[in-house]
């Protein structure tokens, strides 16, 4: 293919030029000279850390760059006559704010132009901007510029100066899988209803932001959803009861917002759910019937809501459960003994509700248990945990403020810190049943007993304490089976 040449070391010259031409025509073919000239107005929006052009030179995807990776054109187009492949190459995804990647100036803008880099597939805004003598508007090019995007993944992240809301034009990324908008505290405003039509998505994460107004209804229509995360916000109204069409989903958590009316019975519907989260709202009433259909569901984590219902025994009846956290909601009436056939529970949060009665003595078979509080509630009768259970929580079990318990004098030394005063009498379970209604003078009781001497409060302390009284003679027998 080398002409003939006078000697072997001028042919040697003549190929090496020939390589060296090859080479320079490769990389001149490697980036579009457009895209080359779009990655830099980007670079230069966001990153302070060199000067992009003369340090990236002709092309940049030609050695690694941090933050950015390229990838070669899908219809990379083959030269003739067995010439070795110019492939076009193109940036795929762009990762700022945390080093290695590069870090973000304080006069960072937002850089609307990666929007238009045609092969870009993620883009990675993380702790980026923060300035907090400038904010920067969260600007997005015009929904006509982003139709032709292939971005799959878009994560705005950590941002604490990005301000401005969730642009509606967001909703043309059609082929987003995973958007990310969280830990941003200045994106405030309403979340565009046109997120539906993302139809790709994946997961939706915007937590942590000041999001405000209504869940929208049309949530319901992205049916590939895995995991829905609108936590730490201000949205308010109720859950949308199209959300249980979701029927893809795992993770939801829509804790600490502003959501007030019951949980929806659709909910019910998410049978692939291992993880619902809805803590800290102004949810209330009853749990829906069939929340046991959740077989998959590992963690219900809902705390501080104002519920006011009784705790519906079906919950014993999922079966992989692992968290069930529902203090501080106003829960009344008994803890249900179905609660001992939860196997799988690690952690039971029950304090500060409204819970009268025995503890279940199924309780004390859950070997995986490790973390159980019962505290500030109406619990009454003697602690049926044996010494093993006792010593597997340690201080991990919390059974104060119920003034009602006590637990055997043998219990009480395995675990000094549990918080309920200890049974009194000779005869363990007959002394300590009486005891924790007031007649034995029980260590709990005596608590009980300071509150009230001096007012009215004492003779209704031992009123119901007398009637008490006959309702555990007649258990008497029951404590002891439970506790021998
Ligand atoms: C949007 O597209 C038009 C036409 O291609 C172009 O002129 C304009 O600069 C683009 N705007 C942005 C913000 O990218
Ligand atoms: C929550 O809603 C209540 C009643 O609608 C309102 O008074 C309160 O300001 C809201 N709180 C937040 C944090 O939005
Ligand atoms: C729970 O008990 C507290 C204190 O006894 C009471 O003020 C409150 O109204 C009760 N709440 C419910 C929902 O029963
Ligand atoms: C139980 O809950 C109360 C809040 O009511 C908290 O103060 C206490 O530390 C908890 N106990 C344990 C052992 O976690």
């Amino acid at each position: 293919m080398a002409p003939a040449a006078g000697s072997s070391s001028s042919i040697a010259i003549l190929l090496l030029l020939l390589g060296l031409g090859v080479l320079v025509s490769l990389a001149a073919a490697a980036m579009d000279p457009a895209e080359r000239e779009t990655l830099f107005r980007v670079m230069e929006s966001v990153s302070s850390d060199r000067d992009w052009r003369s340090a990236a030179g002709a092309d940049p995807c030609a050695s690694p760059w941090p933050g950015l990776e390229c990838k070669p054109s899908s219809s990379s187009s083959q030269s003739q006559g067995g010439r070795p492949t110019t492939t076009t190459m193109h940036v795929a995804r762009l990762d700022f704010g945390v080093p290695p990647n590069p870090t973000c100036k304080p006069t960072a803008s937002f850089p609307t132009a990666a929007f238009a880099l045609p092969e870009l597939r993620g883009l990675f805004l993380v702790d980026c901007f923060k300035n907090p003598d400038a904010a920067t508007p969260f600007a997005v090019p015009p929904a006509a510029n982003l139709s032709s995007s292939r971005l799959q993944q878009l994560s705005i992240r950590s941002n604490p100066s990005l301000s401005g809301t969730l642009p509606p034009q967001l909703a043309s990324l059609r082929s987003l899988q995973v958007l990310t908008v969280s830990q941003n505290a200045m994106v405030r405003g309403e979340l565009p209803p046109g997120v539906a039509d993302l139809a790709g998505l994946v997961h939706l994460d915007l937590s942590y932001n000041s999001l405000t107004g209504p869940i929208p209804t049309r949530l319901g229509e992205l049916r590939g959803l895995v995991g829905l995360d609108l936590s730490y916000n201000s949205f308010s109204g109720s859950i949308p009861t199209r959300l249980g069409d979701l029927t893809q989903l795992q993770k939801l958590d829509l804790s600490s917002n502003n959501l007030t009316g019951a949980v929806p019975s659709s909910l019910t519907g998410l049978k692939s759910l291992t993880f619902l989260a809805l803590s800290n709202n102004g949810l209330r009433g009853r749990l829906p019937a069939g929340l046991s259909d959740l077989r998959d569901l590992q963690y219900l984590i809902m705390e501080n809501n104002p519920m006011g219902a009784p705790l519906p025994p079906e919950l014993g009846r999922i079966a992989r459960l692992q968290e069930l956290r529902l203090a501080n909601s106003g829960y009344s009436g008994s803890i249900p003994d179905t609660f001992g056939n939860l196997a799988s529970l690690t952690t039971l949060s029950l304090e500060n509700n409204n819970l009268t009665g025995r503890i279940p003595a199924g309780l004390t078979r859950l070997k995986r248990m490790y973390h159980l509080n019962l505290s500030k509630n109406g619990l009454d009768g003697v602690v049926p945990f044996d010494g093993a259970f006792l010593k597997q929580l340690g201080r991990n079990l919390d059974l104060s403020g119920n003034p009602g318990l006590c637990v055997v004098a043998d219990r009480a030394a395995v675990v000094p810190d549990v918080g309920v005063g200890v049974c009194s009498g000779g005869h363990a379970a007959d002394a300590s049943c009486a005891s924790s209604a007031g007649g034995g003078g029980g260590r709990a009781v005596r608590r009980g007993q300071q509150v009230t001497t001096t007012t009215r409060g004492r003779f209704f302390f031992w009123r119901p304490a007398a009637m008490l009284l006959l309702t555990h003679a007649a258990v008497a027998s029951l404590c002891s089976c439970i506790l021998l």
